[in-house]
């Protein structure tokens, strides 16, 4: 048996912020990360439209990009005070994926980090409070997805929290959000929303529900990402669309390695002042990973389909493969994202020297593969790597070497 969850409302469209005003409930706390809500003039309006819809708020500020399993159990705090029966979650992804993990510890306060990551184990939600999560980034898809990322500073590793009990009730795709990214972000997020579609089509666990979500994201945003990362509007909100259709498809047909590897490689070097950023690590592995996984046959014939889809050309599926990759690559290149770890500046922009030194990252690859094997996005990959073809996965993306194995 297979499932198929999304959340109840998608609010979709400019505007679609003011679906705020129709919510019913008591007390709503706003979670929210460090700033650009409230510069934007978004926080004021959530406000407004919640006060409104007749509640009282309270505002959880300042979750940091790449949040911590601290900042999950100090927002769970205020929480278990306020007692919301709205949880209101707007930002990136790092803000609302810090406030589905909050949500678990404010329904079950006995709840440990460890319990959450247990993969779709979690008790049953919405005893307390329901969720509304807005996105103001055009590539996690979280205000969608069954899933939240958090990170152990302690271990240096991301881990993924699992379950369609955290697939939000509501959520709000409003273009006017996006507007105003910063281009860098744009990029990194909108390669982000690429993977996803490509990975959710070969996973493993792809199907007729999720392929035709996928397949049009892909096609979406290979036409529209570029164009708003050079300031063109139009093309941006159709991306905050493009990323969200992304995310319906791989919520449920799950990812692949090229998240296993990000997710293990993103804070493994966090110690030397800067963190891999999820979707240029995402854009740097992709090309990689597709090498590597369309040695297995049923991969090829899909990365076969996309490279159709896209127009790509080619007469048989190894050349088909290959222009995608290269039509990726060349994405890259449009959107000033590095190749390869090695030439990944600490400003997440490409550098003659990263931040990586090659010594840190052979002496730490051993135990990166280990974690990206172990990572929950693995089982669904279409090619199971063993820790040797893992490591070498890894040093193709850290040398830009071509993947022959
Ligand atoms: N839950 C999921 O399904 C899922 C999927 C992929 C990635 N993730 C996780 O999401 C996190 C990354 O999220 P993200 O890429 O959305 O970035 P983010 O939330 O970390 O935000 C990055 C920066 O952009 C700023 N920002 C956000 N929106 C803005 C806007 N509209 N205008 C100007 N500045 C803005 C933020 O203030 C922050 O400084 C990572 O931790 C990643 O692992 C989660
Ligand atoms: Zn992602």
């Amino acid at each position: 048996m297979a499932r198929f969850t999304l959340p109840r409302d998608i609010y979709h469209g400019k505007g679609a912020l003011e679906a705020l005003k129709t919510f019913e409930g008591k007390r709503a706390i706003i979670c929210t990360g460090g700033g650009s809500m409230k510069r934007g003039g978004f926080l004021q309006k959530v406000e407004d439209y919640l006060k409104e819809a007749g509640m009282e708020i309270e505002l959880f500020e300042g979750i940091e990009p790449d949040p911590s399993v601290e900042t999950v159990m100090r927002g769970a705090e205020v929480m278990q005070k306020f007692q919301p029966d709205w949880i209101i979650a707007i930002g990136g992804g790092s803000p609302i994926d810090a406030a589905k993990a909050m949500w678990i510890k404010y329904e079950y306060p006995d709840t440990t980090f460890e319990d959450m990551c247990k993969v779709f184990g979690l008790p049953k939600l919405r005893t307390k409070a329901k969720f509304c999560a807005i996105s103001s980034t055009s590539g996690t898809a979280t205000e969608v997805t069954a899933f939240s990322i958090i990170t152990d500073y302690q271990k240096g590793i991301k881990y993924p929290i699992a379950d369609f009990e955290i697939t939000p009730d509501v959520a709000i795709v409003d273009p006017e959000l996006a507007h105003t990214m910063p281009k860098k972000l744009v990029a990194h997020t909108g390669m982000d929303a690429m993977t996803h579609a490509i990975e959710a089509y070969v996973s493993t666990a792809n199907c007729a529900y999720t392929d035709p979500l996928a397949i049009h994201a892909i096609e979406m945003i290979m036409n529209t990402l570029v164009k708003s990362y050079n300031e063109d509007m139009e093309a941006r909100d159709a991306m905050h669309d493009a990323q969200c259709l992304a995310g319906m498809a791989f919520s449920n047909a799950l990812l692949g390695i090229v998240h296993s590897m990000a997710h293990k490689t993103g804070a493994a070097f966090a110690d030397l002042g800067a963190h891999i950023i999820h979707g240029a690590a995402n854009a740097m592995y992709l090309p990689k990973v597709i090498a590597f996984n369309a040695k297995d046959p049923v991969a090829k014939k899909r990365y076969g389909v996309i490279a159709d889809y896209m127009h790509l050309g080619g007469s048989s599926d190894d050349e088909k493969v290959k222009l995608l990759i290269e039509y990726l690559r060349k994405m890259n290149d449009d959107l000033n994202i590095p190749h390869s770890i090695n030439h990944y500046g600490a400003d997440g922009l490409p550098a003659e020297v990263g931040f990586v030194p090659e010594d840190v990252f052979l002496e730490r690859l051993h135990d990166i593969a280990a974690n990206a094997i172990l990572d929950a996005c693995t089982g669904s990959n279409p090619r199971q790597p063993s820790q040797e073809e893992m490591e070498k996965l890894l040093k193709c993306c850290y040398y830009d070497t071509e993947v022959d194995f």
